[in-house]
């Protein structure tokens, strides 16, 4: 049985059903979404195992040696309601060319959308959605959503969207604690009770994994509740009246977006494992079931490293493995991190600016973090993809963006790629002898995927000083 089986029963059936992790039928036996290669942009279908879940061997071996991105979430509702590149819209244009946002990496999972589809909830009509979320992964910018927003990708007015979302905004209506919160993005407005400011029963999301469900019914009643998908049940955190003034009727127009708000805004980061849209306002008892569901689902890590390890503590230095460039190193000028030439009789300047420490990621404790040997107190992080050494401001937008989890080089056992953990499907990558976060075949010039392979292994080795 799955998550839409239990919707079915309860009489609320699902109109999108959309998975990077599992089959959310007990019946459904078709592909769950399609990865993109980054070395030949070739694409492939990953389908579940006859116990429900994605076949990850067969995502392993095609995308084993590159880089591959997730290009379509299907439907699994039979809608064809199906989530594919968000194209640009009133808020944001995406950074490729054609204006249409990122993809997500297929091993992280973000600006996707479906302004045609089938089904959904539209004008005050009721629906109910639920999302399994990353509850590390996150930030305070517009808008991790996953949900129902405008067809024309515009902000089109209040009680246009009736979207879950997940993040640490406090421009609107947010919770207790620093968030992330579950709360609903209906459109100029994210909202967790009928007004805006701090609502103390909207507790801070600390699990690793988290349910969240938002329902909107016809008639001026909707609800907010969430919990740890690993463990437990549900627990409503609002159920009552819309926002007034403008919230009463809703006037959903039934796309479906996920990663971004309704005006293609793209500034938020998440990852989403799961969700589902409903027809009709699902009983709190149907979600519990679904809750139940989910849990027996058993979510898990199985590690966000590889490769060659790089030990918290050490002091290390980072070799390019570039043909062009074996004797060049990471190192530092100022804030600017680049490549430089260093040997055993460099000036002890360049040595020093050449190594780097190890520590416990800011911003996810399974990764890392480097700390610049001659400055203390001073990390590297990504800042407009570049990547910069800064001092450690104490914030959590600091450290998501100093913090990088180490994996085996795509090409060479023997050395590492640093992943950024804030843009997953991003990598330290040296061009022109600066360092990025790089993206394989992604819009910028440094994201060429001439030489990507190469250019992102760095041979981990003692530091000069
Ligand atoms: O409601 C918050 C955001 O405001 C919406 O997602 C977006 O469409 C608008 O900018």
């Amino acid at each position: 049985t799955g998550p839409c089986d239990i919707y079915a029963s309860g009489g609320t059936p699902c109109v999108a059903a959309h998975s990077t992790t599992r089959a959310l039928y007990g019946s459904y036996t078709g592909a769950l979404y399609q990865v993109k290669r980054g070395s030949d942009n070739a694409t492939t279908n990953i389908s579940p195992l006859s116990s429900g879940v994605a076949n990850a061997a067969t995502q392993d071996n095609f995308c084993a040696g590159s880089t591959c991105l997730i290009s379509i979430i299907y439907d699994q509702s039979g809608r064809g309601n199906h989530l594919s590149q968000a194209p640009g819209g009133s808020a944001a244009q995406g950074p490729n060319v054609d204006g249409t946002d990122y993809l997500a990496g297929a091993t992280g999972a973000t600006g996707y959308r479906n302004n045609q589809a089938q089904g959904t909830a539209t004008g005050d009509s009721a629906e109910g959605l639920y999302a399994v979320f990353d509850g590390t992964h996150y930030n305070a910018a517009c808008c991790f959503d996953y949900g129902n927003a405008e067809i024309n990708s515009k902000d089109t007015g209040d009680g246009h969207m009736e979207s879950i979302y997940f993040g640490s905004g406090k421009n609107y209506g947010y919770g207790a604690g620093s968030g992330p919160w579950i709360l609903a993005d209906l459109e100029n407005g994210l909202y967790t009770e009928n007004g805006l400011g701090q609502y103390s029963n909207n507790p801070t999301q600390n699990s690793r994994f988290v349910t969240a469900v938002v329902k909107g019914d016809n008639g001026n009643q909707w609800a907010v509740r969430g919990g740890n998908s690993v463990s437990g049940g549900l627990t409503t955190y609002f159920s009552g009246p819309r926002p007034p003034p403008d919230y009463n009727p809703m006037s959903k127009e039934g796309a479906i977006i996920l990663g971004i708000g309704g005006d293609n805004s793209n500034g938020a980061q998440g990852t989403f494992y799961e969700g589902v849209m409903t027809t009709g306002y699902p009983s709190d008892a149907t979600e519990n079931s679904v809750q139940a569901n989910i849990v027996a689902a058993t979510y898990g890590t199985t590690g966000l490293t590889s490769g060659p390890a790089i030990n918290v503590g050490s002091h290390v230095s980072l070799r390019a493995t570039t043909s062009c460039c074996t004797d060049r190193y990471i190192a530092h000028s100022g804030a600017e991190v680049n490549t430089q030439v260093v040997s055993s009789s460099s000036t002890t300047t360049l040595k020093q600016q050449a190594s780097w420490i190890v520590h416990t990621g800011l911003g996810n404790s399974a990764c890392l973090s480097f700390e610049s040997a001659d400055t203390p107190g001073s990390f590297i992080r990504h800042s407009n993809y570049a990547l910069v050494v800064n001092a450690n401001d104490g914030g959590v937008v600091f450290a998501q963006d100093a913090t990088f989890c180490p994996e085996e080089s795509l090409n060479d056992a023997g050395s590492n790629i640093l992943r950024s953990w804030s843009y997953p499907a991003r990598y330290w990558r040296h061009y022109s002898a600066e360092l990025f976060i790089a993206g394989n075949g992604g819009p910028h010039f440094f994201d060429t995927p001439s030489s990507f392979n190469d250019d992102t292994s760095f041979a981990v080795g003692t530091a000069f000083a």
